[in-house]
């Protein structure tokens, strides 16, 4: 009988847990209204396959594509490339981009980038943003979509606008000029 009261206040302790575990979802409620700010990133891209220290690598492609092509249909890159102020590697890194792209086009050079551009420096050091969307790489001109951010970035959305600065189309090393319009809280 003595070790009724502790069973009783196990009961207890067990319903009051069970009834903060009830429900998996909160009642939802409007988004708090804050402002939604505009900020207009420019940076350069510099995607490097060739040499010694690639700073993007195939991790694979399918056995029936073949061809010249630096990245035929189906091939798959990691990357984590470094993001400068200016064209040059030498004008200081701002951050790096990390990801996968695909190349998921079976005609025209295209690759689906699935990218986070983190920023190492100044206001929006320790934030990022992320972008998602196909990228037609001979395009000179082209789009991608900003999906969303981390930081100061959180909840982002926006559009990157690129253009080829270099290309050495026999090894695939790249440096692309990235004007980001990003809309924030
Ligand atoms: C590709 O790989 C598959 C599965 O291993 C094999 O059956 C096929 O013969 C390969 N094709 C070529 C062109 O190597
Ligand atoms: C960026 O933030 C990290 C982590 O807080 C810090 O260690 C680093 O010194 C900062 N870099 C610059 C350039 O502000
Ligand atoms: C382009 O890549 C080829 C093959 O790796 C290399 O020999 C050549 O020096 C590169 N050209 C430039 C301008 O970087
Ligand atoms: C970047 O894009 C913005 C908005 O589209 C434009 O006003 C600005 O001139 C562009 N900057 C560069 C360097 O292309």
């Amino acid at each position: 009988m003595e070790g009724m009261p502790v069973l009783g206040l196990a009961w207890v302790l067990c319903m009051i847990t069970a009834q903060a575990y009830a429900q998996y979802y909160s009642q939802s409620v409007p988004y708090e209204s804050l402002p939604e700010k505009t900020t207009n990133l420019h940076f350069f891209f510099h995607d490097t396959l060739g040499g010694k220290n690639p700073s993007a690598v195939l991790v694979a492609r399918p056995n029936v594509t073949e061809g010249p092509s630096v990245a035929p249909f189906g091939s798959i890159f990691a990357l984590d490339d470094p993001l400068t102020a200016g064209p040059e590697l030498t004008s200081g890194v701002i951050g790096n981009a990390q990801g996968l792209y695909v190349s998921s086009s079976q005609d025209i050079p295209s690759l689906v980038a699935y990218f986070d551009f983190g920023f190492t420096t100044g206001e929006f050091n320790g934030s990022s943003i992320c972008v998602f969307s196909r990228n037609p790489i001979t395009n000179t001109e082209r789009e991608l979509a900003v999906v969303g951010g981390r930081g100061k970035f959180r909840l982002a959305r926006g559009f990157a606008q690129l253009k080829t600065y270099f290309l050495n189309a026999s090894n695939g090393d790249a440096i692309v000029e990235y004007n980001v319009t990003v809309i924030h809280y």
